[in-house]
Order: structure tokens, then C-alpha cells, then sequence
């Protein structure tokens, strides 16, 4: 077997490259080293270096790119950046990782896109174009592309999938949804930076986690994937209410700009099976990433976050000291469904684990950048149909 050196590049030094970078400490049986780091601003590079022991700080991406050394780049940074970094480290003959969505439409990154003229139908279009010259980048280039879906990895959705496959079963409806309060970064509220709002930003999660496991049904039914046909959706802006913005004490995030913070879709399969996805930045209590599924045969229900693993009582939070809960509680007082190890649940070890390998022995991952394309697809498919009130058929980009 031809093994492939992991030498890794880190582009972005927050939120993501934090959890990437102590997965990769979790991965077993693989030569990997992390090499460097760029960022925007060279201090927060320095700094994201000296605590996770990186030895080497790069002014910018060209030259973290023009390192010979560094085999795969890791790029966790805003969504606008994807596209142009995949096609630069493609180019560069680097493998890549890179988190999750694929990419989207941006505009001209200029302007905020409040009040454009935009269809969705032109966002759909242009970001299906970038989506599939990043496919071609790839290809053509010989690297291997490693999508971020972290739900595919999640040790319950890869459990369903074994239990799915041990008979002949139909996976007849998926409802899946993740939720929190708000994300914690300024790039989400603004449609040129992030490509969307709740309905893409969260919803390709449990989209990815449920074309994973029809695709994976569809592999081993009739040897190809059951894809998704047509979607039917709804957002809404539920912080732009009156009655909440004039609500004095606020829990929920606000300040989205021409983001929607709600969402909800139903994803029409080839077979005539149904996927019913919500995402929202607008619930309290923690995030809420769950997928069940109700099958011919049987009922999974994947509390990938939160789950019973673990409860705690404290009358106080102090009682914790500076103990971490659970991703975005608003308090770790009282009852809480405390997870002991949040990132082996989300599928961060099991993720960088696959990742590492599929590029250390030539093979592809199970979270590819057609998947990413096909969840770009349906998402922004449910845009259009949220604009103009109609089932938008899929088949034609699938
Ligand atoms: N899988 C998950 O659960 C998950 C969770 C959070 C974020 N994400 C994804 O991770 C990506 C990054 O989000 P985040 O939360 O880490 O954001 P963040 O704001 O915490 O960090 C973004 C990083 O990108 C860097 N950056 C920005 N512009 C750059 C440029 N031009 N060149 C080099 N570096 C630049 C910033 O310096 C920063 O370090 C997004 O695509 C997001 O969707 C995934």
C-alpha cells in the first residue's frame, strides 16, 4: 500500500481550527504532524501556534501553500474562502480538508445583499457552478477532498447505518434538526459571508447526515444512491419580530443581517421516501443536533447532542469552576445533560480519523465533495422554494 505523508497547513485559527487541531491529537496509528498556521491577523496565528505547539507561523495562505512540506491543508475558515482556497491548494497539488458547507453564493463580497434583486434561482445556479468546478479542481488535479460533514462520522449515524444494513430495510421517513441559540461568529449573519442562513448553515448537517444514510441504502439496494428529487420550504426571521426585539433581556443572538434564523424542508427522495429537516439559530437550552429515523424494520433515533450519557445537578454553576457542559447552554446550573466527551460524540475523532487515512492510502472518505455538492444543492433548492412558495424539482442537478 502507497502511504501518503500527513504533513498539515492550518488556514483559520478559531472556532474550527481549535476542535480540528485536538482531533487530530486523537487520531491513532498515523504518522500526521501539524506544520503551521495562517490566519487573518498574524497574532491570532501566533497565538493559536503557541498553544497547540505548531512550529511554524505563515505570513499568508501563498505561502503556507508554497511549503513543500505541507501535504494536506486544512481550511476552517469563512465560507466565502472555501471555494478560492480549494481551488488554490488543488492547483497547488495539496490534499484538502475543509469544514463544512461546500461553498454557496456570495455576491461580489463587496456588499451586504439586503434588499438585493438577486433570485434565488442565480444563487442556486451560481453556487451549484462553483460547487461543481471544485468537483473538477479536484478531479483534475488528483487530490483528494475531504468535506467536513461531521454527521456522517457521528458515532450514532455510522450505528444507524450498521443497524440499517443488516436486513432488507426501507428507510421510509428522516427527521432530523439542529438548533442552538446563535452562532458565535459575525461572518454567519451576513449572506456574503456565509452563503445563507439557519436553513444552510445549520441544515447542512442534518441534510448531510440524511443523504449519507439514503445514499448508503441506495449503495446497497440497487448499487447507486437514492438522491434526493424535489424540496418544499419555509424561512422566517423570528428575531426581527417586534415583540422580541422589544423584549429587554435577550438569551437569543441577534443582529442577523439578511441571514434567515429559521428554516424547514421536506426533501422528496427518488423512491418516494421523505427527509423533514429544521434548523434554527432561535432555541434555548443548548444545541439540539438529532436525526431519527423511521425505517421498515426499525426506529433510530440519533442523540448525537444532547444525550443522557451523562446528568449533573449543581444548586450553583460555581459549584463547576470552570468546567465545560455542554456546546451553548445559557446556564450549567440545575439539571443538565452533560456530555462527557461532546467532540467523540459529534464525530470529531472518527472524522479526522477517516480523513487521514482515505489520504494516507489513496482512498476516498465518506464525507466526499459530492456529497457536499448534492447538500448545496438541496438547501439552495429550498431557497428558491421558499421565495416563490413552490416544490422545486431537484432531479435535474442531481
Ligand atoms: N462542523 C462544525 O460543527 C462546525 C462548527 C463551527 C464552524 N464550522 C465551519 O468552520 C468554518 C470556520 O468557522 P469558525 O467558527 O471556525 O469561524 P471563526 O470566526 O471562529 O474562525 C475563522 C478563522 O478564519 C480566519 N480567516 C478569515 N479570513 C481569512 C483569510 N482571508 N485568510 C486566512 N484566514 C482567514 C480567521 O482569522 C479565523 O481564524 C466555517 O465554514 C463554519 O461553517 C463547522
Amino acid at each position: 500500500m502507497n502511504i501518503n505523508p500527513i504533513v498539515i497547513g492550518m488556514i483559520g485559527a478559531g472556532f474550527s481550527a481549535t476542535f480540528h487541531v485536538e482531533n487530530y491529537r486523537r487520531v491513532p496509528g498515523i504518522d500526521l504532524r501539524i506544520k503551521g498556521v495562517t490566519a487573518r491577523s498574524q497574532e491570532s496565528a501566533t497565538a493559536f501556534a503557541a498553544e497547540h505547539n505548531l512550529e511554524t507561523v505563515y505570513p499568508t495562505v501563498e505561502a503556507l501553500f508554497a511549503d513543500d512540506e505541507i501535504t494536506v491543508v486544512d481550511l476552517c475558515v469563512p465560507n466565502y474562502l472555501h471555494y478560492p482556497l480549494t481551488i488554490q491548494a488543488a492547483e497547488a497539488g495539496k490534499h484538502i480538508i475543509c469544514e463544512k458547507p461546500l461553498t454557496g453564493y456570495f455576491g461580489d463580497g463587496g456588499e451586504t445583499l439586503v434588499g438585493r434583486e438577486t433570485s434565488r434561482r442565480t444563487m442556486f445556479e451560481a453556487a451549484l457552478k462553483a460547487a461543481d468546478e471544485m468537483v473538477d479542481a479536484v478531479k483534475r488535479n488528483g487530490v483528494t477532498f475531504c468535506y467536513g460533514e461531521n454527521w456522517v462520522h457521528a458515532p450514532s449515524i455510522q450505528k444507524a447505518n450498521d443497524i440499517l444494513a443488516q436486513s432488507d430495510n426501507t428507510i421510509l421517513r428522516i427527521i432530523a434538526e439542529e438548533s442552538h441559540s446563535g452562532s458565535h461568529s459575525d461572518y454567519a449573519k451576513e449572506w456574503r459571508y456565509s452563503g445563507g442562513g439557519a436553513l444552510y448553515n445549520k441544515g447542512c448537517h442534518p441534510v448531510g447526515g440524511t443523504l449519507y444514510l439514503k445514499y448508503n441504502e441506495g449503495q446497497r439496494k440497487y448499487g447507486k444512491p437514492i438522491k434526493p428529487k424535489s424540496v418544499v420550504a419555509e424561512v422566517a426571521n423570528l428575531t426581527h419580530i417586534e415583540s422580541f426585539v422589544n423584549e429587554d433581556e435577550k438569551w437569543i443572538k441577534e443582529g442577523w443581517k439578511d441571514c434567515e434564523d429559521w428554516g424547514s424542508m421536506i426533501i422528496t427522495f427518488d423512491d418516494d421516501t421523505i427527509a423533514q429537516i429544521t434548523a434554527s439559530d432561535i432555541v434555548l437550552g443548548g444545541i439540539q443536533n438529532v436525526l431519527t429515523v423511521y425505517s421498515s424494520k426499525a426506529v433510530v433515533q440519533c442523540n448525537i447532542n444532547p444525550n443522557t450519557g451523562m446528568l449533573t445537578y449543581t444548586p450553583n454553576d460555581h459549584v463547576l469552576g470552570d468546567t465545560y457542559i455542554r456546546e451553548k447552554v445559557e446556564t450549567r446550573a440545575g439539571w443538565q445533560l452533560t456530555n462527557p466527551d461532546e467532540d467523540w460524540m459529534n464525530g470529531f475523532p472518527h472524522e479526522l480519523t477517516d480523513f487521514c487515512e482515505a489520504i494516507a492510502c489513496g482512498r476516498p472518505p465518506k464525507s466526499t465533495v459530492e456529497l457536499g455538492r448534492d447538500i448545496l444543492a438541496v438547501c439552495y433548492g429550498a431557497y428558491i422554494s421558499a421565495e416563490t412558495g413552490e416544490r422545486v424539482d431537484l432531479s435535474e442537478w442531481m
